[in-house]
């Protein structure tokens, strides 16, 4: 074997011995572009709740959280559940984004991740019945009004578990308004300069709250088959594109299973990503599980949601990404070099590794994505 090009042909002789080397141009580090927009390369931060800010605005906590992620070379980095009002909120200290003061301190944030090469992305999301709750350090669990709690409000009136305020089932009215309230984060997230906005769709918020029949038992046009579970997410798609601009993606998160017999499966998702790729307005699915139904029993291990990817990207004919566990760099190639997914989203690993990417890079023998500031770092060529 050639140790200095793996790509040469061997020597004579060695054929019989010969193993397959990895390509020098893997596929995670190739840009992925999206309608107008094009990232460096397919690893994403994926959106992770810090419980920091206040009154929903951003801080020096978020803009050292996402720009360190920025430094250490990912191509899309997402801020946290952004929520669009704050009734909306999981927490007192989410970020949200109804208003110029929380558009003005994430657009520094979009600024410096632009700097250093990366791209922005937000997630938008309305927490539903699982709003009102306390930061996990602090006990997490629901607010009572004299902690702070408020009347939160879900497709039907029925709280994720005993130990949680019922919430007040949404009229049209309330969906109209929520669907409005989208659209308004939707304008000021394009204003603070974000390139990519995601819908969270997923977890057992409120948007995923319509979708699991194990939530949503109305009885209206929004409730019953898939094709009414999935109306107000579909009306918030196609209202949140009158303000986010053709030239710029939309994600979807979603759970794709609930994990808990009768709830949403795999097929359903499916189908339900058939629906949104025919809108023509959805550009990826960030295929996630989970999060409705407290009984859910789920056997995490490396990579076990990416089945989900998988199937929506062949079956439904639309971009994804795959997130849960995809912890080292062959196993974020395998999934994209099989044509798996589109894009690796990463959470926990981020966390603890800002710099993994640049890290990945070297083990797979890419071109690493170094800041110039930090290049004296890089191990040598
Ligand atoms: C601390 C923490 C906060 C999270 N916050 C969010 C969030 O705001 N929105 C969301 O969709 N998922 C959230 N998640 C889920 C992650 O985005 C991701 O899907 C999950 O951690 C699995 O990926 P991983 O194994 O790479 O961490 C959060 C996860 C963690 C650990």
């Amino acid at each position: 074997m050639n140790a200095a090009n793996p790509n040469s042909p061997a020597p004579l002789g060695e054929d019989a011995r010969r193993v397959q080397r990895p390509s020098t141009d893997p596929f995670l580090f190739r840009p992925i572009t999206l309608r107008g927009v094009t990232a460096r390369n397919r690893i994403m931060l994926a959106p992770l709740c810090e419980y920091s800010a206040t009154d929903g605005v951003a801080n020096d906590w978020h803009m050292v959280h996402l720009g360190a992620r920025a430094i250490g070379g990912a191509g899309i980095i997402c801020t946290e559940a952004t929520h669009v009002s704050a009734e909306g909120r999981i927490t007192p200290h989410c970020l949200g984004l109804w208003n110029e003061t929380q558009r003005d301190a994430l657009a520094r944030i979009v600024d410096f991740v632009v700097a250093q090469g990366a791209t922005p992305a937000i997630q938008i999301g309305h927490a539903g019945r699982k709003a009102s709750v306390g930061r996990p350090w602090e006990g997490g669990g629901p607010l009572t009004p004299d902690q702070g709690g408020w009347q939160t409000i879900a497709p039907s009136a029925q709280p994720f578990t005993q130990a949680y305020p019922t919430p007040r089932a949404m009229t049209k009215a309330d969906i109209a308004r929520v669907t409005g309230e989208f659209v308004h984060s939707a304008k000021l997230a394009r204003q603070a300069g974000f390139q990519i906005a995601e819908l969270h769709g997923a977890h057992g918020y409120l948007l995923h709250q319509f979708l699991s029949p194990l939530v949503n038992d109305r009885q209206d046009e929004y409730g019953g088959s898939l094709e009414n579970r999935a109306r107000f997410l579909l009306e918030v798609v196609r209202a949140v594109r009158t303000e986010w601009p053709k030239e710029l993606p939309l994600f979807v998160r979603l759970s794709c299973t609930d994990w808990v017999d009768g709830g949403l499966t795999g097929d359903e998702s499916v189908e339900l990503c058939r629906m949104l790729a025919a809108t023509g307005e959805v550009d990826l699915i960030d295929a996630s599980t989970g999060g409705a139904d407290p009984r859910q029993s789920i056997r995490a291990f490396p990579g076990y949601q990416v089945s989900y990817a998988e199937r929506i990207r062949r079956e439904a004919g639309i971009a994804t990404g795959a997130v849960g566990m995809i912890n080292t760099p062959d196993l974020a190639e395998e999934i994209l070099a099989n044509g798996r997914a589109d894009l690796i989203i990463m959470g926990r690993k981020l966390m603890a590794d800002p710099h993994w990417p640049l890290k990945a890079a070297v083990a797979l023998r890419a071109q690493a994505p170094w800041v110039p500031q930090y290049e004296r770092a890089a191990p040598m060529a």
